[in-house]
């Protein structure tokens, strides 16, 4: 299972890549507004950084760049998507999982440019955007199971229809808050998890790891000497 950065700040995706060996980034309009800088300056950020680790292209690195959300016609949606794309070998253009986001999804990939559909929150949503060819799909977890729903056989279904069809498209687990939900995802056979930072911190932590240091570093200490 591939992990990506699920943040705009470049400060992030650095420690993510060079300490977890993170495989890409999504981003959204929230993460971008977070970063505290203007849209095309987090984009150029993230050139500069591909280059400079020498991972340029969405095979070796995607970064998922979400169009404008107030952007309802499939025209529109493309001219954007295009622009983007054109930026870097490593944008994958986020659409909405709407009609017009569905058809200009399959436009793109039609150019040549590839799609992540996202907002996705149920198995039937899935389905046309792995039809119609997109890279990734993105049903998000968290915020269904914010809401008290169980997310662990909407992402079963979705892993089973696609296997059943032999869809390509990869299933991005979006939103993930804990690491619960790492396993939950992976259990179910998704192809990638997207969380922010400080869920990867505090999904490789326990606290027996802590005291099994202290425990054998004493050991190592009171060892007899020859
Ligand atoms: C993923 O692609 C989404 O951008 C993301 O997971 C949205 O969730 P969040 O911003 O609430 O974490």
């Amino acid at each position: 299972m591939k992990y990506f950065l699920d943040s705009a700040k470049i400060n992030e995706i650095r420690e993510a890549y060079d300490t977890f060996g993170i495989d890409g980034v999504t981003t959204n309009p929230n993460h971008i507004m977070l970063s505290g800088k203007p849209f095309k300056e987090v984009l150029k950020e993230m050139i500069e950084f591909v280059q400079e680790k020498d991972i340029v292209g969405y095979e070796k690195f995607p970064i998922s760049v979400e169009i404008n959300p107030h952007l309802d016609d499939k025209d529109e949606m493309v001219k954007m998507g295009k622009e983007i794309s054109d930026m870097c070998p490593n944008f994958v253009i986020k659409i909405p999982c709407t009609e017009a986001g569905i058809a200009a999804a399959r436009e793109l990939e039609k150019m040549g440019v590839r799609t992540n559909v996202t907002l996705v929150f149920s198995p039937s949503q899935a389905i046309l955007p792995a039809k119609n060819g997109s890279l990734f799909v993105s049903p998000f977890i968290g915020w269904k199971e914010n809401s008290g729903e169980d997310c662990v056989q909407y992402i079963q279904d979705i892993v089973d229809i696609y296997a059943n069809y032999g869809y390509e498209t990869e299933i991005i687990c979006a939103a993930v808050r804990n690491g619960k939900q790492f396993v939950d995802c992976a259990v179910a056979g998704a192809d990638i998890v997207t969380a922010g930072l400080q869920v990867y911190k505090d999904s490789m932590y326990h606290p027996f790891t802590d005291y099994g240091m202290k425990k054998f570093q004493n050991a190592w200490d009171n060892t007899v000497t020859d």
